[in-house]
C-alpha cells in the first residue's frame, strides 16, 4: 500500500498570500476554479494501491472539515486532516503523525507541498524510485539560474540520478536543477527524522552541561522541529540514499495571489487534456462568448453577451453582466459584476461588486502587478483601478493606480 501525505502548513505560513488568505486558509484558495489543495489531492488518485491522504497542518480543525469529507466522497479516497498543535517544520510535521501514517503498513509515503503547481508525475516518480532504489526520490526542475535561488538547489549524478549536492535557497550560484517539493519516500524516512532529532537532543543536553548554550543561541531549534530540506536532504545527499526525478511538464510554486493566476491558466490548460468537461464550451445559444480556457461554475450566471477568456475561472454565484470582458482573472464567489466592466489580469475577492463601465485590471510590469479586490470591495459605477491591492469592505469612488487601499 502506498500513503499520499500533503503539508498545507498554517496561518503563520500564508502572510504573502493576504488579503486573500485573511477569509480563507491559503491552501483553499481557488485556483481553475478547485481548492489549492485539490489539485494535489487529485493527482494522488492515479496512485496505484492508494490507502489513505493526510493532510497535516497546523490550521484549526474546522477550517478543512466540511473540505475532507466533501473530497473524499467526489474522489472515493480517504482523505483526512490531521492537525499538529505548533509547526514542527516539514519533516518534523511528517514525523509527528508516523504512527498514525504506519497504520496501513504503507511501502512507500509521498510528501506534498501543497503550494505548488504541476503535473505531479507521481506514479512515474513510484516506478523511477523502485528502480533506484534507496530512502526517497525527490521531483526536480531546470529552472532559470536567476530564478533559482528562490528555492533548493541540488546538483544530481546524470547517469545514477542520485542527488549529490543539496543547499537550501543557497546565496550563491549552485544550480539551475531545483526542488520542487514533491517526494516518495520510503519508511525509513522516519528513521532519518529521529536521527536528527535525537542529534539535537544530544547537543542540548551537552550544552546545558557545559553552558555552551549562552554562547549559541542561534542554533537553539527545539527537538522536533525538523526541515525537510536543510535538515534531511542536506545530509543525506551523496550518501546513494536520495534520488531525483526530472519533469519536463509545468512547475510554478504559489506564494503570492498574482502567482495563483498564472497557475490557475496552467491548470486550465491542463484540464484541456484531462478533464474537458470541466472547462466553459460557450457553443450554447444562451451562453456568454467563451475564448480559450475558461473555468464557470454551474451556479454562476453569465449574460449571454459577455465575453470570456483566456485563462477566467468564476466560482459559485457570481453574476456577470451584459456586455462584461473578463480576461485572465479569477472571480470569487458571489461577486457581481454590472454591464460593459472589464477585467483583466485580476482577482475578485468574495462578495465584491465592480459597477456598470468600470474596470479592474493588473499591469504586469507595474510596481504591483496583479489588481486584487478583498472581500467585499465596491468598486462604483466608471471607476478605473490598475495595479492596485484594495483590502477588504473597501468602497472605491475614485479611481486609482499603482496603490494598497488600506
Ligand atoms: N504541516 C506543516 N508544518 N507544514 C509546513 C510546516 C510545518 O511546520 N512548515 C512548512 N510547511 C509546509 C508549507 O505549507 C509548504 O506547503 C511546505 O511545507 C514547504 O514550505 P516551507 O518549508 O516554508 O518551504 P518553501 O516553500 O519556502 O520551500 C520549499 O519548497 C520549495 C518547492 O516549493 C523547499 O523545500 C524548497 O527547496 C523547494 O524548492
Amino acid at each position: 500500500k502506498v500513503v499520499a501525505v500533503i503539508l498545507v502548513g498554517g496561518p503563520t505560513k500564508g502572510t504573502r498570500f493576504r488579503p486573500l488568505s485573511l477569509n480563507i486558509p491559503k491552501p483553499l484558495f481557488p485556483i481553475a476554479g478547485q481548492p489549492m489543495v485539490h489539485h494535489p489531492i487529485s493527482a494522488c488518485k492515479r496512485i496505484p494501491n492508494l490507502a489513505q491522504v493526510y493532510l497535516v497542518g497546523f490550521y484549526e480543525e474546522r477550517e478543512f472539515a466540511l473540505y475532507v469529507s466533501a473530497i473524499s466522497n467526489e474522489l472515493k479516497v480517504p482523505v483526512r486532516y490531521l492537525r499538529e498543535d505548533k509547526p514542527h517544520g516539514s519533516a518534523g510535521g511528517l514525523y509527528h503523525f508516523r504512527n498514525l501514517i504506519m497504520e496501513d503498513n504503507p511501502s512507500h509515503i509521498f510528501l506534498l507541498n501543497c503550494d505548488v503547481c504541476c503535473s505531479f508525475p507521481l506514479p512515474e516518480m513510484l516506478e523511477a524510485h523502485r528502480k533506484y532504489g534507496g530512502i526517497g526520490t525527490l521531483l526536480v526542475i531546470k529552472v532559470s539560474p536567476e530564478s533559482a535561488s528562490q528555492f533548493g538547489e541540488l546538483v544530481a549524478d546524470p547517469v545514477t540520478n542520485e542527488l549529490l549536492h543539496y543547499t537550501e535557497k543557497p546565496e550563491t550560484f549552485v544550480s539551475d536543477r531545483i526542488n520542487c517539493g514533491v517526494y516518495v519516500f520510503t519508511p525509513e524516512i522516519f528513521t532519518a527524522i529521529r536521527d536528527v532529532s535525537s542529534q539535537r537532543n544530544d547537543t542540548a543536553t551537552l550544552r546545558r552541561v557545559s553552558s555552551y548554550e549562552a554562547l549559541q543561541p542561534a542554533t537553539r531549534i527545539p527537538a522536533d522541529f525538523v526541515r525537510l530540506d536543510q535538515d534531511i536532504l542536506s545530509p543525506l545527499a551523496g550518501k546513494k540514499q536520495l534520488y531525483t526525478y526530472e519533469t519536463m511538464d509545468f512547475w510554478e510554486q504559489i506564494k503570492s495571489p498574482g502567482m495563483s493566476l498564472r497557475c490557475s491558466e496552467l491548470y486550465l490548460s491542463q484540464f484541456r487534456l484531462t478533464s474537458p468537461h470541466m472547462l466553459a464550451s460557450g457553443d450554447g445559444t444562451k451562453s456568454a462568448i467563451v475564448i480559450g480556457d475558461v473555468y464557470i461554475h454551474p451556479s454562476a450566471k453569465v449574460h449571454p453577451t459577455a465575453k470570456i477568456g483566456p485563462n477566467v475561472s468564476i466560482s459559485a454565484n457570481a453574476r456577470v453582466g451584459p456586455g462584461v470582458r473578463l480576461i485572465s482573472c479569477i472571480i470569487l464567489d458571489d461577486v457581481e459584476i454590472m454591464e460593459n466592466a472589464v477585467v483583466t489580469n485580476a482577482i475578485v475577492g468574495w462578495k465584491s461588486s465592480i459597477g456598470r463601465w468600470s474596470r479592474a485590471e493588473g499591469v504586469y510590469n507595474s510596481k504591483l502587478g496583479v489588481t486584487i479586490l478583498g472581500d467585499s470591495v465596491a468598486v462604483e459605477d466608471e471607476v478605473v483601478v490598475t495595479s492596485s491591492i484594495v483590502l477588504p469592505n473597501k468602497t472605491l469612488n475614485v479611481s486609482v493606480q499603482d496603490e494598497i487601499i488600506l
